[in-house]
């Protein structure tokens, strides 16, 4: 079992490996109750063991399920779990435990972020997209009509448990989706300080498509290990270290919009590495093999590199309102002196990089 260190205050740990949920005992503490956020399909498959688990601390557990689906991550459903939490006696020394993937951990996390001012929340991500990403780095919203993630807070969790055995029982598509965001780590990290994540692609690619535990958990591992290093450095997003992690997000974001969600979060950001590969070839920030790297990684890992069918027109709309955008166009990119913020790269460079993921200027 892997554990890291997130060194904000009050550090917490994020416990990676087969059986990691093992750890949510230790991960809850002594507390009065204990409110799981969960959804029946994840309850069914993952739940009793964590469960049981929170009983035998003596805590109360209450159960608070929410719905499938993006549709859920809603202020609507923060009302209701805020308020069943109430009826429920939930104190501010209680605690939540949230159990799924980025709906669960955003929507619960947020909700125990406002109730009573924060309560502690323990984070069991069940999709590799949240272990790798969501669930570390206590980045928490909820969405509206008008736009993803709108109304969030920081909160961090007391605990981070990615537990790889639940990756078992992920749709395949779901799973894929999650290794877009595996696929930006491999692609970001090339310091002095990476954990090769890209070297463990090349070698154990075929093991990972496979779902072999082990190199699950070493995936997993060296990704969240990225993460705990830049949200350590830059908790709250304010040296511009921490936007890194937006790398390929500016278009994915876009193309999620535009095409109304027709691409799963992390299929979007494979297209949205591709794109910003090409874009920082264009501008001579990196070599053209580097950029075709982008796409030969993402193509290998079994995800799209084009998207084509949405105008451009739009995606930029879109791209102008992005949260990292000053008014203008902005992007983080590759480059000499490694990822960094690219303000309004001009029509030509933008061109090719569309033309790139199969998109007509
Ligand atoms: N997913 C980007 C971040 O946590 O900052």
């Amino acid at each position: 079992m892997e554990r890291l260190t997130v060194a904000v205050p009050p550090a917490y740990d994020v416990v990676v490996g087969v059986g990691a949920l093992g750890a949510v005992a230790d991960a809850v503490g002594a507390r009065r109750t204990v409110a799981v956020v969960s959804q029946p399909g994840v309850l069914a498959a993952h739940g009793d063991p964590v469960l049981a688990a929170v009983a035998a601390t003596g805590a109360r557990v209450v159960v608070t399920p929410i719905a499938d689906g993006e549709d859920a991550k809603s202020l609507a459903t923060v009302e209701a779990l805020t308020r069943e939490w109430a009826a429920a006696g939930l104190l501010r020394g209680d605690a939540v435990v949230a159990l799924g993937g980025g709906v669960v951990g955003d929507t619960a996390g947020f909700a125990a972020a406002v109730y009573h001012r924060g309560v502690p929340v323990v984070q069991c991500p069940t999709t590799l997209l949240a272990q790798v990403d969501a669930a570390i780095g206590g980045k928490t919203a909820v969405n509206l009509p008008e736009g993803k993630n709108l109304v969030g807070a920081f909160h961090q969790p007391v605990a981070v448990l990615a537990d790889v055995a639940t990756l078992a029982t992920l749709p395949e598509r779901e799973f894929r989706a999650g290794l877009g965001e595996v696929a930006k780590y491999a692609l970001m990290d090339v310091g002095p300080d990476s954990t090769a994540v890209a070297a463990l692609l090349d070698a154990r690619c075929d093991a990972v498509l496979a779902r072999d535990p082990a190199a699950l958990a070493d995936l997993v591992a060296r990704c969240a290990a990225i993460k705990v290093r830049v949200v350590s450095d830059d908790p709250e997003e304010r040296t511009g270290l921490r936007a890194t992690l937006n790398y390929g997000h500016t278009l994915a974001h876009a193309l999620e919009t535009v095409g109304h969600h027709d691409l799963h979060h992390g299929e979007a950001v494979a297209v949205g590495l591709v794109f910003a590969g090409a874009l920082a070839a264009a501008l001579g920030r990196i070599p053209d093999p580097a950029a075709a790297h982008h796409r030969d990684l993402v193509a290998a890992l079994g995800l799209p590199t084009v998207a084509p069918g949405l105008p451009a027109a739009d995606l930029l709309a879109v791209m102008h309102r992005d949260k990292k955008a000053h008014g203008g166009l902005t992007f983080v990119l590759r480059g000499p002196d490694g990822l960094t913020a690219v303000d309004d790269p001009p029509a030509p460079a933008l061109d090719a990089a569309f033309a790139a993921v199969g998109i007509d200027a």
